[in-house]
């Protein structure tokens, strides 16, 4: 089977970048953006800075090195960042701060939003004394499983970190689905934030690509650490030019992407399935764990690839149509074992 007859609910990762966005990809002007000679990346990193609301901005080829580099930019060695235990900065990119910055995480429990309650923040700031690491840095992630941060809560843990003096980091891998989804501004949903670093390969539909935000000095010390790290590129303006038609392109539409995962949940719950309602493209389905291994064959059978577990995460993205939905749904219903 060819690989864009699949139906792949696995993530939104998994998309084919569309003819137009190849084009703009091929016309690219490039140049050596080690030197900073690349036009098309500086223009990426103008047009992402501006939108946000922020100072400078820098590529990288992944979120997680993007990730990484804040929090090494934030943080030095003995350092300590709150993160949320299902955070991707610390469950999802093998402790990266860690390993490879000696960066000590502190997880903290999620509240039901997806944020860390301030009480929490509160308790688990060290003191000043030899036997603590240093608390320097307030992680959160925007949107986490799918969740979009409530805006109020942005403001009041932000501005608490401030407070207590820590700085603060927002892994916007998917800020662009939370945007949609509240109908507000760039820097709106990112206000309170010292730093931000968004996914272009994310439901935008880019091959490759992360955009970090911050203050010129912050940046400044990130682009150090990107090169550290071997994430400073040459040509690479053919991967922003497919960021930069992601953003005029892909942004607006993802709202289709939130309708077809509502429209999902809720025909599966109508299945007697248990669902957690989706606020954007990504919800999880509760699935008996005896049927898990029966369910993974029957889908794959039908053409469907997705991550069946007991708590199955089901994700809608650009290449998936309400028609492939419908597809999916057919499976699930034909499925021959009890879901419910
Ligand atoms: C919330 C979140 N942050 C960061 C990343 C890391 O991005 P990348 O896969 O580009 O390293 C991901 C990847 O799925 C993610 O879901």
């Amino acid at each position: 089977m060819k690989n864009d007859h699949w139906i792949d609910l696995r993530s939104d990762t998994v998309t084919q970048p569309p003819p137009d966005m190849r084009a703009a990809m091929a016309a690219a002007e490039v140049g050596d953006d080690v030197y900073g000679d690349d036009p098309t990346v500086n223009r990426l990193q103008e047009v992402m800075a501006d939108r946000f609301g922020f100072e400078a901005g820098l590529f990288f080829p992944s979120g997680t090195q993007s990730n990484l580099a804040a929090l090494m930019s934030h943080c030095g060695r003995g350092d300590e960042y709150l993160v949320g235990q299902d955070a991707h900065t610390y469950k999802y990119e093998q402790g990266g701060a860690a390993v490879l910055a000696s960066i000590q995480p502190q997880p903290l429990e999620h509240e039901p939003h997806g944020g860390i309650a301030l009480e929490r923040i509160a308790a688990a700031i060290k003191p000043d004394d030899i036997h603590f690491a240093r608390t320097r840095l307030l992680a959160l992630e925007n949107t986490i499983g799918g969740r979009v941060l409530p805006l109020d809560y942005q403001r009041e843990a932000t501005a608490f970190a401030h407070a207590k003096g820590l700085r603060t980091h927002l892994d916007g891998a998917r800020i662009f689905n939370a945007i949609v989804k509240l109908g507000v501004s760039e820097p709106a949903a990112v206000a309170g934030f010292d730093s931000v670093s968004v996914c272009l390969s994310k439901g935008l539909g880019a091959p490759a690509g992360s955009v970090l935000l911050g203050s010129r000095e912050f940046i400044g010390t990130a682009r150090r650490w990107r090169k550290a790290l071997g994430g400073a590129m040459r040509q690479v303006g053919i991967l922003a030019a497919a960021g930069l038609y992601a953003l005029e392109h892909h942004v607006a539409r993802l709202a289709d992407d939130h309708a077809n995962a509502a429209f999902f949940a809720a025909a599966l719950a109508d299945l007697g399935l248990h669902v957690q309602p989706p606020q954007t493209n990504i919800f999880y389905v509760d699935i008996p764990a005896e049927q898990v291994a029966a369910l993974a064959q029957h889908l794959a059978e039908c053409g469907i690839r997705a991550s069946v577990a007991a708590h199955m995460r089901l994700v809608t993205h650009l290449n998936l149509s309400r028609a492939d939905v419908e597809t999916a749904l057919t499976a699930f219903r034909r499925f021959p074992g009890r879901l419910r």
